[in-house]
């Protein structure tokens, strides 16, 4: 009795020692691994704009987001989070971020992609800065692996300018 709980401890230990060292393995793999995902977003119609009642401003948008994130997938990867945002500066803060639309990709199959839509999300500036506002658009990406640690990146595609005049 007394040598097979020693033998079942020992067994557990070594199965929970080649369990740390795989996952260290998996998030070191990881590290090695430096993707290179590419992306293009275009702006392809301004829908609408409003001026809210209390002063706020809304733009509603269509564009067409294409993307290769390939190389986000490793063996280790169980599913990566991607979301399209337009970040602007304006007097209050150095950086505005409006989230436009998102995905949760599962497998590399459904990594590389074209979506053509509107904006899933309110694109609402708190204020009235956006006529005339020059705007990144950026795809962010948040890698989750099966172990290890998560890591996120993103693409900024610079130089978009929302029109002075809406109809
Ligand atoms: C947007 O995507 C659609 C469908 O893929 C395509 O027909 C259209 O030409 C694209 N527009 C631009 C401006 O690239
Ligand atoms: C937009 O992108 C440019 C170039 O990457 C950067 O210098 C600028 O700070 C960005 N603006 C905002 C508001 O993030």
């Amino acid at each position: 009795m007394h040598s097979f709980w020693l033998r079942a401890n020992a067994v557990l230990t070594f199965s929970v020692i080649i369990l740390a060292f795989t996952c260290a393995m998996a998030s070191v793999s990881d590290c090695f691994n430096s993707p290179s995902p590419s992306a293009q977003i275009q702006i392809t119609n301004i829908n609408w704009f409003q001026k809210q009642r209390n002063g706020n401003e809304e733009v509603s948008l269509a564009m067409n987001i294409t993307a290769d994130l390939q190389s986000l997938f490793t063996w280790n990867t169980k599913q990566v989070f991607v979301f399209v945002a337009a970040e602007y500066k304006t007097p209050k803060n150095a950086v505005n971020q409006v989230s436009l639309w998102d995905a949760i990709i599962p497998a590399k199959e459904q990594s590389k992609f074209r979506v053509q839509t509107v904006n899933k999300y309110r694109f609402i500036d708190q204020g009235s800065n956006l006529r005339g506002k020059d705007l990144n658009l950026t795809l962010h990406w948040h890698v989750m692996p099966k172990a290890g640690m998560m890591f996120a990146d993103k693409l900024v595609i610079p130089g978009y300018r929302l029109p002075k005049e809406y109809r």
